[in-house]
């Protein structure tokens, strides 16, 4: 497994103020920043970045939810990165979350569920060329 997963707090944790606390819990999991911004995508870009989701019902919300408010872009490195995230935050529907879970803790429904995370390498790999252009990566902490 890769040592790289991308990371995104949502428009629903940062409104509520979450951010600070979000990344602490990250950063005492051990988890290092190599990349990071504060962004608002439109709906068009929103529209693209899940295009994956495009023949679900919940695509155009989704959308429309993920362009409503600032969004924190990062990428994070740790030894299997990808697993140890989604492990920490939790299932995608907090009420299946498990107890301690950042999703658990801080997301308010399955829509608006307070932070992402990468799901394969692949996808860490396509999702952080999203954002980031290889400049903005520090490769050596
Ligand atoms: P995430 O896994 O980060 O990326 C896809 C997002 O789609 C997911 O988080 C949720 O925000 C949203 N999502 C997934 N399943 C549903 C659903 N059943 N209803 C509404 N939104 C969903």
């Amino acid at each position: 497994m890769g040592d790289i997963t991308f990371s995104i707090i949502k428009p629903d944790a940062y409104e509520a103020g979450h951010t600070g606390a979000i990344l602490s819990i990250i950063e005492k999991n051990g988890f290092k920043w190599i990349a990071g911004r504060l962004t608002r995508l439109t709906a068009e870009e929103a529209g693209s970045f899940y295009s994956i989701h495009e023949q679900r019902p919940f695509y155009q919300d989704l959308c429309d939810y993920m362009s409503s408010g600032p969004i924190l872009v990062f990428l994070l490195r740790k030894e299997n990165a990808v697993n140890s995230f989604r492990n920490l935050i939790g299932a995608t529907d907090p009420k299946q979350a498990d107890e301690g879970t950042i999703r658990r803790r801080f997301a308010s429904s399955v829509e608006a569920n307070a932070i992402h995370g990468s799901d394969s390498d692949e996808n860490a790999r396509i999702e952080s060329a999203f954002f980031f252009s290889q400049r903005e990566i520090v490769e050596k902490i």
